[in-house]
């Protein structure tokens, strides 16, 4: 989603702003622009595309404006307008410049009423009513400040935004729902939509509270709330460290992040396990109830995270678990009668249907869990309780290790509450606890079978259509195995529970349709391969991932990929962690194949934090 970016009181100003926009590439966006103040004049310098053509565009000028000490900048994700320059940010209106993040709900009744006044709009987008608004209001009071503030009354949503004017070195900034961050430098202020893009510029940052504003100049700062009562927000430290960036090698962050696995998961697993071999998480915190279920919410990926934790949750406690889209159970009226809590996993922790799912279940009075990997983020922040995933910044769009450390909390919390509701003995509890300090050093293994997701990733790389299978808790790694494929390699992939495939998509085989599907000891897997003797009859090419313990099961497949088996018992338990690296790495191979850009793809944001 959309970056934004502002430096006041630091010369060479708009060469930082572009530094910072860089560490929000990851964020996803379509275009990317700057505004900075010459000589009373406010001047833009936009761009389509990728940040190299904005820096390319911005080193012509460079000579002339490194003197400047204030800008704004920002990289755009369309929402409201399409991929134009005169839709790109900043957005001006006479003597005002506008960036903003998010949506402004009621653009559409403000234009209205700033057309009435014979304002003429120059671009499609929701922003424009912003600099408009304040245009009007600066003539009125001829006080930015107070102008800037009553557009923030006026205006509705969810949103962050920065605004300069040419009178003055200071920006206005105001957040409601999407994040910001200040960044407290020394004879300079920036500030940043998260604080790891500001990390190298400043020691200290100060994250605004949902519905805060505040106005910055070089040396000082005041910071409103949103009953306009002036207020002192926590300054905190942060490590200049923007290692994050480097590739370390791999051709792409995506690779990176999926080879790294082994190592940050060890974080992930550290935090959770006690030095008395104790799980860290703490089911009275998360008002966990004899009687009453859990409702988990999430988007995307991390919603697939869920649905595997429905299985282990249910299985170890007894508990009953809902698990839920954020984007549908924030707008229906859910009946949480039987429930006592929402556990919301995000990544990012800024997904805006994650963030308002959990409002809405703080509303409804049930206590909110947070699984995320960003601290300080706005779910973070708002939930009851967190547990961190502790894996570093991820900068592919696609989330990899974001879902293997997901995977992991959750079969953690599904032991501890196990353990907690006397559902399981503790020899049970201690042996998981052993088995899963192996689970960094077993991915390792897995891992080392690249070469044969690369073969697997050129058989079926010209394909048009490519379906998933999994059975019971293989079943949400299918439909995270499409998902991964589809968003990177733009291939048209589905997701099926293997059983179900008699009950309809059957009709979608045909000679040839690559049919890949992951299989487990679990139990059920003399059903699953029945399921896959249906497609073969039916002329589908089957490309089977399976653990070793199948071997003599499945000798009659062709085109098969062995990873190693387990210890007995946990075999099948830890086995959506494990079939997460074979969904990576085909869809990760695939997309390099094809030449798409597998770090940021088309379409898509790292953070999404529009509806
Ligand atoms: C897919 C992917 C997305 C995210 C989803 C939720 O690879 O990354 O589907 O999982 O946008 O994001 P978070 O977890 O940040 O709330």
């Amino acid at each position: 989603m959309c970056g934004i970016v502002g430096i006041v009181g630091k010369l060479n100003a708009c060469k930082s702003a572009l530094n910072i926009l860089k560490n929000l590439e990851y964020r996803g966006y379509d275009s990317a622009g700057l505004a900075y103040l010459q000589k009373n004049h406010l001047n833009t310098i936009k761009a389509l595309g990728k940040l190299n053509k904005l820096k390319s565009k911005f080193e012509v000028l460079e000579e002339d404006i490194k003197d400047i000490s204030i800008a704004i900048g920002h990289t755009r994700w369309a929402t409201h307008g399409k991929v134009l320059l005169e839709n790109t940010h900043p957005i001006l209106s006479e003597n005002i410049a506008v960036v903003h993040n998010g949506i402004i709900e009621n653009h559409d009744e403000i234009r209205l009423e700033l057309k009435e006044k014979n304002v003429v709009f120059e671009t499609s987008t929701d922003t424009e009513v912003i600099p408009h608004l304040l245009s009007i209001s600066m003539k009125n009071t001829n006080n930015f400040f107070n102008a800037c503030v009553s557009v923030v009354e006026k205006i509705e949503g969810a949103y962050a935004f920065a605004a300069i004017h040419s009178l003055k070195e200071e920006i206005f900034v105001a957040r409601k729902t999407s994040p910001l961050v200040i960044g407290l430098g020394d004879g300079y202020n920036i500030v940043g939509s998260d604080a790891q893009s500001i990390s190298h510029m400043v020691n200290e940052v100060i994250y605004l509270n949902d519905g805060d504003y505040a106005i910055l100049n070089k040396t000082n700062f005041q910071i409103y709330d949103l009953n306009n009562n002036e207020v002192k927000r926590e300054k905190i430290n942060i490590k200049s460290n923007l290692n994050f960036l480097n590739k370390d090698g791999y051709k792409h962050f995506m690779e990176k992040e999926i080879h790294e696995q082994p190592n940050v998961l060890i974080n992930t697993i550290g935090s959770l396990v006690r030095e008395e071999n104790d799980l860290n998480i703490f089911p009275e915190k998360m008002n966990i109830q004899k009687n009453f279920g859990i409702t988990i919410c999430a988007a995307g990926t991390s919603h697939y995270a869920a649905m595997v934790g429905k299985y282990w949750i249910e299985k170890f406690s007894s508990i009953p678990v809902n698990v839920e889209l954020s984007s549908e159970y924030r707008y229906r009226r859910p009946a949480t009668a039987m429930y006592s809590c929402m556990i919301v996993i995000s990544q990012s922790g800024e997904s805006i249907d994650t963030l308002m799912a959990m409002r809405e279940a703080k509303r409804l009075n049930l206590t909110t869990t947070a699984i995320t990997n960003v601290e300080n983020s706005s779910i973070d922040r708002e939930a009851d309780y967190s547990i961190f995933t502790h894996v570093g910044p991820e900068v592919g769009v696609a989330s990899t290790k974001s879902f293997t450390s997901q995977l992991i909390v959750l079969l953690s919390i599904a032991m501890k509450i196990g353990i907690y509701n006397k559902k399981i003995t503790s020899e049970k509890y201690q042996s998981f606890i052993q088995n899963l300090k192996l689970v960094p050093n077993f991915l390792s293994k897995i891992l080392s079978l690249n070469e044969e997701f690369i073969n697997l990733a050129q058989s079926i790389k010209n394909s048009q259509n490519i379906l998933y299978l999994g059975r019971g808790i293989l079943y949400p790694l299918a439909l995270e195995g499409a998902l991964k494929l589809k968003e990177l390699s733009y291939i048209h992939s589905e997701g099926f529970a293997a059983g179900e495939m008699k009950h309809g998509p059957i009709a979608l085989i045909e000679e040839g349709l690559p049919i890949i599907m992951f299989l487990t000891s679990d139990g059920i897997e003399e059903k699953s391969i029945s399921n896959l003797q249906e497609a073969l009859a039916r002329g589908g090419e089957v490309f089977l991932i399976s653990d070793q313990k199948n071997i003599n099961k499945i000798s009659f497949i062709e085109n098969k990929v062995l990873i190693p088996s387990f210890h007995d018992t946990w075999n099948d338990v830890f086995s959506p962690i494990f079939m997460s690296i074979p969904a990576q790495l085909i869809a990760y191979h695939v997309a390099r194949e094809r030449g798409t850009d597998v770090d940021q793809p088309r379409n898509l944001a790292k953070s999404v934090t529009v509806e």
